[in-house]
């Protein structure tokens, strides 16, 4: 029988579930608002192939390809997210959300540990909805009439250290150049849950549309230092096996970069979202 118990900060664990094969819908209906309330999911002791990982995310939308990560050799579904034992930076090591850059943001990523270091390698995930419920009733009245704008090229496009300093595991530069920045409400009404969530983040965001930019950057630090506060925050141990699906809209995550000297795979997919509203 699926259980599914709530974590302290974000999050649910799932339990009772195979995702290998395929959902019945009353199953599925389960896991789909546990992902809308909780904003990531937790699965473990799953044995899950390539070809299953892909069935799972098409259930739940159209596969949205990351235009900057190296792609699996014979899935390009899968984008493969490694640091080897002799790298020293990892991928996702700052807080961010996937695809806030772009005009319609991804709805989410299912990762699966493919290979984990002895020790750490842990992401840790905070929720949104969580930051927007803490904020003053005077701050939300603000924020509900401002939009943001979010852009790629600070980090992937060709003058960003980000990319470098990963040279072969990110590539694609020039569509970084290419890519229109993308303007998003500050506060979004989630197009699952219905709840409220700040739509911000600390990697992709770079102003507030039409404010002072002082002001702008005034106001995004204090934001982004309000996010990660840790009462909206949970930190993910990784096993072989486990897998995490978050929500792109309301959650934001970071891998954490403690393991050097040993191997770390994890096999990403994004599914494609919606146009996001205040
Ligand atoms: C990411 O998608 O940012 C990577 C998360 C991880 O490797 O734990």
């Amino acid at each position: 029988m699926i259980e599914i118990d709530p974590l302290p900060g974000v999050g649910a664990q799932i339990t009772g579930i195979d995702l290998s094969g395929g959902l019945a819908n009353a199953d599925f209906a389960l896991i789909r608002s546990a992902y809308a309330e909780h904003g990531v999911i937790f699965f473990r002791d799953q044995d899950i192939s390539a070809e299953q990982h892909i069935a799972f995310a098409r259930r739940w939308a159209p596969i949205d390809i990351n235009r900057f990560l190296k792609a699996h050799p014979r899935y390009p579904e899968i984008a493969v997210l490694t640091k080897e034992a002799d790298q020293q930076e990892n991928i996702g090591g700052a807080w961010h959300t996937d695809h806030s850059y772009d005009q319609v943001p991804a709805m989410g990523s299912i990762l699966v540990a493919r290979e984990l270091p002895p020790y750490g390698g842990n992401t840790v995930f905070a929720s949104m909805y969580g930051a927007y419920e803490a904020l003053p009733e005077e701050m939300k009245r603000r924020l509900g009439a401002l939009r943001a704008v979010h852009s790629a090229r600070h980090i992937f496009g060709k003058s960003a250290e980000y990319g470098k300093a990963r040279g072969g595991r990110i590539g694609n530069a020039e569509a970084a150049e290419r890519l229109e920045d993308s303007v998003h409400p500050v506060v979004i009404t989630h197009p699952l849950s219905g709840k409220k969530a700040l739509y911000v983040n600390s990697a992709y965001t770079i102003r507030i549309e039409g404010m002072p930019e002082a002001e702008s950057q005034e106001l995004l630090a204090e934001l982004f230092a309000h996010c990660v506060r840790p009462e909206f925050s949970y930190e993910f141990e990784w096993r072989l096996g486990s897998i995490a699906m978050w929500d792109n809209r309301s959650t934001w995550h970071w891998a954490k970069n403690d393991y050097h000297g040993h191997r770390r795979e994890m096999h990403r997919i994004t599914l494609a979202g919606e146009p996001l509203s205040a």
